[in-house]
C-alpha cells in the first residue's frame, strides 16, 4: 500500500454524511451499497445531496471513452465545492473509487490534490482506515490487491437499510477476468478471477430474503465462470449455487451477469431447464460478429461457437430472450467485417443490446494495433446497428401483447393506484392494482405495449410469495 500521509482521526460528533456517485456497471451500484454499509458503521449516513456531503465518493468507471477526463473534469467542480464548505469552517473529504482509482493511483492525487483518498475497488473494507490516515492534507492511495477477502470485512447492511433498497438486489459472487479481451481494461482493474465461497454468498442472500428482498441478480464480470468454495470444500458451479439459492425463502427470481460464451456449461443449461426461479433472460456478449475480428479481440470463440451456445441455450429454455454488448470500429474493422456483426444480429434476434465505439484504453494490446476507425464511421456503424436491434427490441416487445405473463411487482405505480413490476424478460410493467401486491408474483394479461414498458390487466390466479 503507498502511503502519502500520516495517521490521524477526526474528532466530530456531528452525524456525518457522505455521498457516493456511482459511474458503469451493476457491481458499482453494488459495491457502493457495500461502500455506505461499511462507512454507516462510522456514523457516516447517506445523503443525496453532494452540497451537505463531509465525504464525497465518486465511484468510477474505465470502460466508456474519456472516462479519466470525465473524472478529473467532475472533480475540478467538487474542490471548489469544498473550498466553499471550508470557507465556513466546514471539512470535506474526496474518495476517488473504482477502476479509475485502481488503474491511475497516484496520479490522482498529483493532477488533483484536492482529493483525499483514492481506494481500488478490492479495498472497500479498508475505508474506515483510510478516512482515518487523511488528515493533514496529504492524500493517501490504496491500490493494491489484498491478501485478506474483503468480503469478510465489510459490513452488513441493516434491515431498514435493506428495505430501502427495494425488492431486487445485486449479490457479487465473482470479481475479475482471465480472459484477456484486448480491448479490455477490467483484467487489469479488477484483475484476477476469484470467486467468493458459497457460505458467504448464501448468508448475505438470507439476509436480503428476510428483509423482504425477491429477486437477487448475481454479479461477476465472468459470471457463469463461477466456482466458488462449496460449504464442505470442492468448487461449486454457476448452477450449484443458483439450485442452493433458489431454496432460500423468499427468493422467487434469480437472474445473473455478465457471462462469457465460453462458460455456458452443460450443468448451467440444466439449471435454467429445472430451476423455475432461473429468469429466461441471458445477457451474452459477442462483441462482434465477424471471426476475424473476434480473433484480434482474443475473445476465443468463433461466430459458429457462438450460434451453437445460442442453439444449446434455446433448447433447454425455449422462451430464453437475450441481449448482448457489441464494439463498432475495433482496429481493422472493415465494412465486410460489420456487415458480418449486421448478419450475425439478424440471425440469433435479440431482445435488446449495448452498443460501444471502440475507444484504445491505455496498456490494453488493442490500443497499439494499427487502422483505428475514423469517428464518423463508428458513429454510422453504431447507428445502423441500433436501428437494426432496435427493430428486433419493438418485434419481442409487441409480441408480448394478448399473452399472460408473471409480473413481480416492485413498487407503486406512475399513476395512482397503480403498481409497477417486471416480466421475466424485464419489460417493466404497470397495472392497475392493489398494493399489497407488492412483493408478490401475479398473472397479468398485456393490453398496451409502449415503448419503454407494457401495461396490463391482472388476471385471476395470483401465485403468493412465501413471505
Ligand atoms: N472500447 C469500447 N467498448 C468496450 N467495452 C469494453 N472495453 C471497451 C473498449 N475499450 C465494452 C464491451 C464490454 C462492455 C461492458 O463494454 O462490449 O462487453
Ligand atoms: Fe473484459 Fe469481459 Fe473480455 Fe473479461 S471477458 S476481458 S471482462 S470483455
Amino acid at each position: 500500500m503507498e502511503s502519502q500521509g500520516d495517521a490521524s482521526s477526526q474528532v466530530d460528533d456531528r452525524k456525518r454524511k457522505v455521498f457516493v456517485k456511482s459511474y458503469g456497471c451493476q457491481m458499482n451500484v453494488y459495491d457502493a451499497t457495500r461502500m455506505t454499509d461499511v462507512l454507516a458503521k462510522e456514523g457516516y449516513e447517506e445523503t443525496a445531496a453532494m452540497e451537505s456531503a463531509d465525504l464525497i465518493v465518486l465511484n468510477t468507471c474505465h470502460i466508456r471513452e474519456h472516462a479519466s477526463e470525465k473524472v478529473f473534469s467532475e472533480l475540478g467542480k467538487i474542490r471548489v465545492l469544498k473550498q466553499e464548505r471550508a470557507a465556513r469552517g466546514v471539512d470535506t473529504k474526496i474518495a476517488v473509487a473504482g477502476c479509475v482509482a485502481q488503474a491511475e493511483g497516484g496520479e490522482i492525487l498529483r493532477r488533483q490534490p484536492a482529493v483525499d483518498f483514492v481506494v481500488g475497488p478490492q479495498n472497500y473494507h479498508r475505508l474506515p482506515d483510510l478516512l482515518r490516515r487523511t488528515g493533514n492534507g496529504a492524500g493517501v492511495v490504496d491500490t493494491e490487491f489484498p491478501i485478506e477477502d474483503k468480503f469478510d470485512h465489510l459490513a452488513d447492511p441493516s434491515p431498514e437499510k435493506i428495505r430501502t433498497r427495494g425488492l431486487s438486489a445485486f449479490v457479487t459472487v465473482q470479481e475479475g477476468c482471465d480472459k484477456f479481451c484486448t480491448f479490455c481494461v477490467v483484467p487489469y482493474t479488477r484483475g484476477a478471477e476469484v470467486s467468493r465461497p458459497v457460505h458467504q454468498i448464501l448468508q448475505e442472500v438470507e439476509r436480503l430474503a428476510a428483509s423482504g428482498v425477491c429477486e437477487v441478480t448475481l454479479l461477476g464480470q465472468n459470471v457463469n465462470a463461477y466456482h466458488g468454495e462449496g460449504p464442505s470444500g470442492g468448487a461449486w458451479s454457476l448452477a450449484r449455487l443458483a439450485e442452493r439459492i433458489a431454496q432460500v425463502p423468499g427468493i422467487l427470481r434469480i437472474r445473473y451477469t455478465t457471462s462469457h460464451p465460453n462458460d455456458m456449461s452443460d450443468d448451467l443449461l440444466a439449471a435454467h431447464r429445472d430451476i423455475p426461479q432461473f429468469m429466461p433472460f441471458l445477457h451474452l456478449p459477442v462483441q462482434s460478429g465477424s471471426d476475424r475480428i473476434l480473433a484480434l479481440m482474443n475473445r476465443k470463440h468463433s461466430v459458429a461457437d457462438y450460434l451453437r451456445q445460442i442453439e444449446r441455450i434455446r433448447t433447454a429454455r425455449p422462451d430464453m430472450a437475450l441481449s448482448s454488448d457489441f464494439i463498432v470500429g475495433f482496429p481493422g474493422e472493415t465494412e465486410k467485417d460489420f456487415e458480418d456483426t449486421l448478419r450475425l444480429i439478424e440471425e440469433v434476434k435479440f431482445a435488446s443490446a449495448y452498443f460501444f465505439k471502440y475507444s484504445a484504453r491505455p496498456g490494453t494490446p488493442a490500443s497499439t494495433m494499427d487502422e483505428h476507425a475514423p469517428e464518423e464511421v463508428k458513429a454510422e456503424r453504431l447507428a445502423r446497428l441500433k436501428a437494426l436491434v432496435d427493430g428486433q427490441r419493438d418485434a419481442f416487445n409487441q409480441a408480448m401483447l394478448g399473452q399472460s405473463v408473471d409480473v413481480l411487482f416492485e413498487k407503486p405505480g406512475r399513476r395512482p393506484g397503480q403498481i409497477g413490476g417486471k416480466t421475466p424478460w424485464l419489460h417493466a410493467v404497470h397495472v392497475d392494482g392493489p398494493q399489497d401486491l407488492i412483493g408478490q408474483i401475479a398473472r397479468v394479461r398485456i393490453i398496451e405495449v409502449g415503448v419503454n414498458s407494457l401495461y396490463g390487466h391482472l388476471g385471476d390466479s395470483l401465485t403468493e410469495a412465501s413471505h
